[in-house]
């Protein structure tokens, strides 16, 4: 860390964590724990948990997890560091320089080198864009029909001919040859050595959220191929995570984004005054992209080119903004190919129109369905009803279905009687599929411990092994994490387990690291948040959210006093007997001691003969 541990702590008691996820996230209270939407990933029920008592979060669904800290570094994606500054700034807190040790301090100094190197370079190019040099590039920008505040605001800039100029200015400044490379303006191959990537095009600085140039779209001025040249994915240039103009239209509290598809699009588009238009960056739009647009609107309209590949893109967005929850519209283009091009025909207004007459994401995607189909054969017309009733059996709401119906019947002619009669009859056939899919959410919150199953391998046919030593595997897994989870919540409990377990009994990993962590911090009588500063204790955001779920393991609130400690010593007894078959397998193996694996039996022993006396 780069503030001290005790400084972090500090910080972290500060704040409580419902409160700092509960500003950005919509939380209900369940039991010990608050319940909502897991930001980091797209869901309709509620896997995301924050628990007040340890102060920690954890998402059943993509095993996201941490502290405070840990969560506003996800979400805002900023560094640990400023994570917990903002954090300090909540709780009025005045923090002291921080100290830095010299593994992390490299890290850090390399991304703010490559983001120094991309801010230089778009500097650089945008200087070229108004020299002499760059006149050729402010014509053709010009021509397109930007005006001088629009290449302004987007910061657009020039790349010169075929030398390597930009190459040359940046060593100039003192960035090596590899920091050079790795900030993914330039390229290597053996006959030119480093050379810059981008020449004779007109270059698109794309920023992320916080303003900070992360890479590069360059146009050629005319017909060449590639139209467009991208900066590859870097250290700071993540694709699938980014959108272009995002950083802009967060800010347009329009409640709503305009998803186009190219870098001009969403120009022309904030030109003519539609400032919540963004682009994906040259791929495909992501479920990461979806679930980052969620947190500022949940209006999404799609301003996709009319040609077939746009059609089909649109399609599929919309899926993955389903996915995400987010109710999609489509923007009809025709007779223009882009917005870009829509803007400059018919102009502001005429869009604005298009926008009130956008289409609803069902219908968009049926209307597509329906040209498929001869409507003036009966047989034809039959499968298109026998489709648009099955898709209509996908709304789960019972009014929002009905709805649909009746609005589907109007608007393809199709009697409504008939119609809702044929969505009820696919609705029987679909019913048990939909209610196992709803119930059967995986890695929920166990209610009961489960016991290590020792020897069913040996049991089952030898096809079937694999799978079952994943299944112990699996088991013991939750056992230490109920373990850790349980020992958190109450470190009181230590005083009896650590008469019968250790860290030691833990498998070798982020689970014996954490409990190893845990007990030091138990026996020192510092129990209060012990998961939250465990947590912190890593440094890797995946070793974060790996420790985040040894704490988060839950066992049934629902159990008596008498029923946990009963669960607890099965837990113990499935972790202990584990670990005693790890010790006998490395005696095999000539690795093991006989005086651990005589002790651990002793106290397994002890434990078994406990949990008989407490159970009669
Ligand atoms: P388009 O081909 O629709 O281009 O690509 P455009 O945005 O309308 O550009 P203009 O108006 O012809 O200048 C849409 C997006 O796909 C990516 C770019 O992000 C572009 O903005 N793309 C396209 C590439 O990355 N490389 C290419 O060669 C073409
Ligand atoms: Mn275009």
């Amino acid at each position: 860390m780069y503030y001290s541990d005790d400084i972090v702590e500090e910080v972290l008691r500060s704040n409580n964590i419902v409160d700092v996820v509960g500003t950005y996230v919509h939380l209900t209270k369940r039991g010990a724990n608050h319940f909502g939407l897991c930001p980091f990933h797209s869901e309709k029920t509620a896997s995301f948990s924050v628990s007040e008592r340890k102060q920690i979060f954890y998402c059943f669904g993509c095993h996201a997890g941490g502290n405070a800290a840990t969560f506003l570094m996800k979400y805002e994606n900023c560094s640990f560091q400023e994570a917990l500054q903002r954090l300090a700034e909540r709780a009025g807190m005045k923090l002291p320089e921080p100290s830095y040790d010299e593994e992390q301090q490299k890290k850090r100094d390399r991304r703010a080198r490559l983001l120094e190197i991309n801010k230089e370079t778009a500097v650089y190019y945008y200087k070229l864009l108004r020299s002499p040099t760059g006149r050729k590039g402010m014509a053709y920008l010009t021509e397109r029909g930007l005006s001088p505040d629009t290449i302004k605001q987007f910061g657009l800039g020039y790349a010169d001919g075929a030398r390597s100029d930009l190459v040359a200015h940046l060593r100039s400044c003192g960035y090596t040859d590899e920091e050079i490379l790795d900030a993914g303006v330039a390229a290597h191959d053996e006959k030119r050595g480093l050379h810059d990537k981008f020449w004779n095009r007109v270059i698109f600085p794309i920023q992320d959220i916080n303003r900070r140039v992360i890479g590069f779209g360059g146009r050629v001025m005319g017909d060449g191929k590639p139209k467009y040249l991208n900066s590859p994915e870097t250290d700071i240039f993540n694709k699938r995570r980014n959108l272009y103009g995002l950083h802009l239209a967060r800010r347009s509290r329009k409640d709503r984004f305009i998803l186009c598809e190219g870098y001009m699009d969403v120009i022309a588009m904030h030109q003519a005054g539609f400032s919540e238009a963004v682009a994906s960056l040259g791929t495909a739009f992501t479920s990461e992209q979806a679930v980052l647009l969620k947190r500022y609107a949940s209006d999404i309209l799609l301003a996709y080119d009319s040609d077939g590949a746009g059609t089909q893109a649109a399609l599929r967005n919309i899926r993955i903004l389903d996915e995400a929850g987010m109710q999609a519209r489509v923007i009809r283009m025709d007779p223009c190919k882009d917005p870009d091009e829509f803007i400059r025909k018919f102009g502001a207004e005429a869009f604005e129109e298009r926008i009130r007459e956008a289409r609803n994401s069902f219908f968009f995607a049926l209307d597509i369905e329906r040209d498929r189909y001869d409507m003036s054969d009966p047989a034809r017309k039959t499968q298109f009803e026998q489709e648009a009733a099955r898709r209509l059996t996908g709304f789960e709401d019972e009014i929002e279905r009905e709805n649909y119906i009746r609005a589907t019947a109007d608007r393809y002619h199709i009697s409504y009687d008939v119609l809702r009669a044929a969505v009820a009859g696919y609705g029987r056939i679909r019913r048990p599929e939909a209610s196992s899919r709803s119930g059967g959410r995986e890695d929920q919150p166990e209610p009961q411990p489960v016991p290590a199953q020792p020897g069913t391998a040996a049991e089952r046919p030898p096809e079937r092994r694999g799978t079952a030593a994943q299944r112990r595997e699996a088991a013991l897994e939750r056992n230490e994490q109920l373990l850790l989870t349980a020992l958190s919540d109450e470190p009181s409990l230590l005083q009896r387990a650590e008469r019968y377990i250790g860290p030691e009994d833990f498998r070798e990993g982020i689970g014996r690291q954490c409990a190893e962590r845990l007990w030091e911090r138990l026996r020192q009588g510092r129990g209060e948040q012990a998961a939250a500063a465990v947590i912190a204790s890593f440094e890797e955001e995946s070793s974060q959210e790996t420790a985040a779920a040894m704490f988060s393991r839950h066992l049934g609130e629902e159990l008596d006093q008498r029923e946990r400690e009963r669960a607890l010593a099965d837990i113990m007894t499935a972790v202990l007997t584990a670990s005693v078959e790890r010790e006998r397998t490395a005696m095999t193996e000539g690795r093991g001691s006989l005086m651990k694996l005589t002790t651990q039996k002793k106290r397994l022993d002890d434990l078994k003969k406990q949990a008989g006396n407490r159970r009669s």
